[in-house]
C-alpha cells in the first residue's frame, strides 16, 4: 500500500526522481492577497527568479542586487509551498553568449529554495551588437530549428545539468513568423533535444493554441508528434488579439480551446508532476480573487480525472 502510494507520486525523469506536486500558480505580486485569503488553492509556486533582483550587468563584482522587499515574500512562500523555478535569462538560443555566471548565482539559488524542477524557454532574449556589447532583446526570440542550433542548446543544457541536479525542463515557444528553412519540426527539435540531453519538456498549452491560431494548424496533431511521456509540466494561460494576431498575453482567463486541449493532454502525459496557471498582473482585473479561484478549481478537476 505504501509501495503504491509513494509511486504513485513519484515520477521518473531518466534518473532522476521528480514529485507529483499537483496545480501551481506562477508568482506575480498581485498573488500576495491572494494566497494570504487562499493558501490552499494552490500545490506550489512557481516563480521567475529575474523578478527577485535587480541584474547589474556582466562584469559588475557584485552583479544580482536582490529586492529585500521581494525576498520577504520568497522566504515566507518557501516556509510554505513547494518551489519550481522558471528562468528567462539561460537564453538558451544566443549565440555566442552563455551566462555562467547567471549559472552560477542559479545554482546558489538552488541550494537556498530547493527547487523541485527549472526550466526555460526555447527562444533566446541576450544578443550582441557589432562591438560585442551584450543587449537584452526584452522578449523571447524564437530560434531555427536546425541541428546547429540542436548541438548549442543541448550542449548548454548538459553543462546547467551538470551544476544543478534537478530536472531541467525546456518550455515550446511562441512565434509570430515562419523562418525559412528549418531542417526539423518544433517537435522533432524537442524530442530530440530531450533524448540528447534528458531535458524535460514543459508543455505550454497555451503557446501550441497560439501558434495553432496565428499558423493554421492542428494543435491536438503538434501535441501527438511530441514524445510525451519527457512532459513534466504543463502551463495554461489565456491570451488576446492585437495587430491581427493572438497573442500570448497571459490575458486573464484560459480560453475554452485551452482547456479543451488540457482534456486532449492529460491522459497522454504519465509523468506530469504539475499543472502551472499563469496569468500577467495587469490583468488581475479580468480574473480577480473568484475568477483566480475559478481556473485553479478547473485545472485541479482536470489533475483530479488523471493524476492524483
Ligand atoms: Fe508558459
Amino acid at each position: 500500500m505504501l509501495q503504491t502510494s509513494v509511486s504513485n507520486h513519484i515520477s521518473h525523469l531518466y534518473n532522476q526522481q521528480v514529485r507529483k506536486l499537483g496545480i501551481g500558480l506562477l508568482y506575480n505580486p498581485s498573488l500576495d492577497l491572494y494566497l494570504e485569503a487562499h493558501p490552499d488553492a494552490c500545490d506550489y509556486i512557481e516563480i521567475i527568479p529575474d523578478m527577485f533582483w535587480t541584474d547589474l550587468g556582466t562584469g559588475h563584482p557584485s552583479r544580482f542586487r536582490e529586492i529585500p522587499s521581494w525576498i520577504k515574500v520568497l522566504d515566507q512562500f518557501a516556509a510554505q509551498y513547494p518551489l519550481t523555478s522558471h528562468n528567462i535569462s539561460y537564453s538558451l538560443g544566443s549565440a555566442g553568449i552563455f551566462d555562467r555566471v547567471y549559472l552560477r548565482q542559479m545554482q546558489e539559488w538552488h541550494q537556498r529554495y530547493h527547487f523541485a524542477w527549472h526550466s526555460d524557454h526555447l527562444s533566446f532574449v541576450k544578443v550582441h551588437d557589432n562591438q560585442q556589447h551584450e543587449h537584452n532583446a526584452g522578449l523571447a526570440v524564437p530560434v531555427p530549428y536546425d541541428y546547429e542550433v540542436l548541438d548549442m542548446i543541448g550542449g548548454r543544457i548538459n553543462a546547467i545539468k551538470r551544476c544543478i541536479d534537478v530536472p531541467f525542463l525546456v518550455e515550446n515557444n511562441v512565434y509570430f513568423i515562419d523562418l525559412p528553412d528549418q531542417e526539423l519540426s518544433e517537435p522533432d527539435f524537442l524530442n530530440e533535444l530531450s533524448n540528447e540531453t534528458s531535458c524535460g519538456m514543459l508543455l505550454d498549452i497555451h503557446n501550441v493554441y497560439t501558434n495553432a491560431v496565428n499558423h493554421g494548424f492542428s494543435a491536438k496533431e503538434f501535441i501527438s508528434q511530441l514524445e510525451l511521456d519527457k512532459v513534466i509540466e504543463i502551463h495554461i494561460a489565456g491570451g488576446n488579439e492585437m495587430g491581427g494576431m493572438y497573442t500570448d498575453s497571459h490575458a486573464g482567463p484560459c480560453p475554452p480551446a485551452v482547456w479543451e486541449l488540457l482534456g486532449y493532454t492529460l491522459p497522454l502525459v504519465p509523468n506530469l508532476c504539475g499543472i502551472t496557471f499563469e496569468f500577467h498582473e495587469s490583468y488581475f482585473h479580468l480574473l480577480q480573487f473568484d475568477g483566480i479561484t475559478k481556473e485553479l478549481e478547473k485545472a485541479r478537476a482536470a489533475w483530479n480525472l488523471y493524476h492524483t
